[in-house]
This record gives C-alpha cells, structure tokens and sequence, in this order.
C-alpha cells in the first residue's frame, strides 16, 4: 500500500526518536514520500539533518520561514502539509505531544498540521509507564480515538528510566506494517458519495425527567461514519443521545426519540447514494408524556406505550434504484431466519446481523461480532473484529453492491 503515498511523519521528543530513522528508511523502501515534521526537544535526540538525509526532503522544524524577510510561504506549510499527505503518522508521540493533541492546540507546526489535516491521523505513544497509565492520559488518548484517529498500541518492557512495563514504543517494521493497514482500510473509493447513517439509541420521554431507552452506545454508527468519512464519503450522522466525539469531517445532527430521527432521516434521504440505519431506534414510546414529573404512588403504576414508525420501513417503500438500503438486525433466535425476513420485509440490499450471544459483540463495546447477508442470499460471517474493521467491512461490500 506504500508504495506512492504521501506519509507526512511528525517526530516529538523522547528516548525512542532513534528508531524513527529505520522507519524513515522503511517508508522510503517501499516507495512512499516522507515529509518530517520534528518538534524542537526532538531534535536534542536526532539532528533535522539526519532525517532529511533520509527523506530526501527539507525537514520542518518550525511554522516560520527560515528567511523571515519573505513571506511567500508564510502560514501556509501546515495546510500544503495537511493537504498533501495521504496518512499522517505522530511517532514517538509524547504525553505532552497527545495532550496538546487531544485538545486541538496550535502553537507549532505539527499542531496546526494536525489541525488542518484530511487525511487518517495515527498515533504511536511512547513515554514512561507511570506517565502512560496516568488518567489524563488515558482520557486524552480516548478523545483521539473517539474522534477517528488511531493509536498504536506501545509495547511493554524495559524502559528509559529504567523501570519496567507498557510505554515502549514498537519496533519500526511493526509501525510501517500499522501505516499499512490503515492505507488498505482507508482507500478513497467513496469520493463524491453520499452517505447517511444513523447511530445510537432513541430516548422516549414520560415525563422532563425520565425515558424509555436503551444500551445502543453509537459506537458502530460512529465507527461507519467514520470509516466512510477517511474513504472521501460526504457523511451525514444522525444520532441519538450518546457520548462521542464526532469524527472528522462528518456533519452529525443530533436528535433524541424515534419521531425526530423519523423526521431528521427523511428530510436528508431522497439526495443519498447509501443509507445505513445502525440506530437502535425505540419500537415504543409512551403514548403520552407526563408534562410534570409524576409522583410515587402507593399502587403500581402502568404505562401506555403506542409504536413508533418504523424509519427503516419507510426508507425501502421509498427507495430509489440507485439507492443502497443496509439495515441492522439483533436477534437472540433464529437469528439467520430472522434477520433474511427483515432484509425481505423492508426492502433492504443488505443487513448486518449482530449477534448478542457471543462476549465480545454489540452493546457499548469496542468490538462486534457480524454476519452480512444480502438480497441475492449470500453469507458473509464475520469472527469478532474491532468495531472500525467491521465498519471497513461493511463498506467494502457496499461498494461491491
Ligand atoms: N428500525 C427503524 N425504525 C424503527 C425500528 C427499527 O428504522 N422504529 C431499524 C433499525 O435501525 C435496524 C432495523 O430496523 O436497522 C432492525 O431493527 P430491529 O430492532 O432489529 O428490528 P425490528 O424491525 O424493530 O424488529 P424486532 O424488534 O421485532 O426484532
């Protein structure tokens, strides 16, 4: 996948900045360009020149001009940077490098990369263990990757410091072999279309303080919307209430019951290419809502709950024959039955079938366990996958579809 492709390659200060060198020379080998950025504590451990003997390129070190007297360049290397690359790799990324990061500051030249950037962002952490363990590191690396970049994962082992444990950064060949696979899962075979996709649950008030709801944490939705969004789809996200980021280069609206993502999806349907209704949309609301909050009482107390509209229904009475129609299907029984009645009864080109017996799938993790089947009958199972992978695989087959 390397060979060709644009790597901008962003170098922060730490023990490791010496592996960078073989990962540069790796880069290089297998046929893509290399632009280094280096923040200036990671030059106190390898020299510009080094790096720029490597690349064969100029080596970045601050957003300012070298001749401060011209300005033809001025304020504009972040964004030629950001335009340029086709994947952007942080390695070593520092604590400090990913705080700055996760809060989207701009003080130097790989923050504003960062920031103007279009292509996946990925991400190899390497500091100390204590530094690495520590909360506000962890919640700033969840903030990154909620928002569609990717971490490597560092190593385990002896340390800097000398001490021992998860910290080190992973051997080069590892790191190239990561920049990779996300070339393979990132293509940009979904330019121009458009896509829409609904994540989350709905919540159905019965009175200001309380709802039907359920477990849909949106991960899945948000995992495809992301996943289209790296290929070049224009996405649209329409999502229940949940607690994610949204990715990059998506326009999200937000709504909360079944009755405003019946509305939101068929005001943004007729113009889609692809609709994927991986919401967990309520099947019942209560049929009035309590204006004040309702009192306890010394009996039971009995709720009256009318159905909602089934969106997915409505979208395939109404669907064009260019249109893609993908649908979800939990089921506990039957499930393979189950899930072919459902792609028949609502008129869908394909469904995902989510299974709910095996650990490791659906509800709030970060990976799923899926089987696809589509209108022509055909199976595809799936073994339990990262969330993003699944989301990859699911778009590969639309775009056979
Ligand atoms: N769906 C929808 N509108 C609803 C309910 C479900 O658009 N009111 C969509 C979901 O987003 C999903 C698919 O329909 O893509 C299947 O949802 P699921 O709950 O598994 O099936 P139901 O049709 O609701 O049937 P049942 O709950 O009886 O299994």
């Amino acid at each position: 996948m390397l060979a060709n492709k644009h790597i901008a390659l962003g170098i922060t200060g730490g023990i490791s900045v010496y592996k960078m060198c073989t990962v540069v020379r790796l880069l290089k080998k297998a046929g893509a360009q290399v632009r280094v950025i280096i923040t200036p504590s990671a030059t106190e451990f390898v020299s510009p020149l080094t790096f720029s003997t490597l690349s064969q390129e100029e080596v970045v070190v601050s957003l300012w001009p070298e001749n401060k007297r011209s300005s033809t360049s001025l304020g504009v290397k972040h964004i030629d940077i950001g335009l340029w690359a086709d994947v952007m790799l942080i390695a070593p990324a520092t604590a400090n490098t990913i705080a700055h990061l996760a809060h989207g500051y701009a003080e130097d030249i790989l923050g504003t990369t960062v920031l103007a950037l279009r292509c996946p962002l990925i991400i190899s952490p390497a500091m100390d263990i204590d530094m690495w363990e520590n909360e506000a590191t962890q919640d700033n690396l969840t903030t990154l990757q909620s928002r569609g970049h990717f971490i490597i994962p560092p190593e385990s082992g002896e340390l800097a410091s000398g001490l021992s444990g998860m910290g080190r950064l992973p051997e080069p060949e590892t790191i190239v072999q990561f920049v990779d696979d996300i070339l393979d899962k990132t293509p940009r075979d979904l330019k121009k279309k458009k896509i829409l996709i609904t994540a989350g649950p709905t919540h159905e008030p019965i009175d200001p303080v309380r709802f039907i709801g359920n477990r849909s944490s949106g991960k899945m939705g948000f995992a495809l919307a992301n996943a289209a969004a790296l290929r070049g789809a224009e996405v649209t996200l329409i999502s229940g209430p949940v607690s994610l980021a949204t990715p990059k280069n998506v326009k999200r609206i937000d709504v909360e019951t079944a009755e405003e993502m019946f509305k939101a999806v068929m005001t943004n349907a007729k113009k889609q290419d692809v609709i994927i209704m991986s919401a967990a949309v309520a099947d019942y609301a209560p049929a009035s809502t309590a204006k004040e909050k309702i009192k306890k009482k010394e009996s039971e107390l009995s709720l009256q709950l009318r159905s909602t509209q089934d969106i997915l229904k409505a979208l395939g009475e109404k669907k064009t024959k260019k249109q893609i129609l993908v649908g979800f299907a939990l089921e506990t029984t039957n499930e393979l039955e189950h899930a072919k009645e459902k792609l028949k009864k609502k008129n869908l080109d394909l469904i995902v079938l989510n299974s709910t017996k095996d650990k490791g799938a659906a509800f709030g993790v970060d990976t799923n366990i899926v089987t696809l089947i589509d209108a022509k009958g055909t199976i595809t199972k799936f073994p339990k996958m990262p969330k993003f992978d699944v989301a990859v695989e699911i778009l590969d087959k639309i775009i056979t579809l």
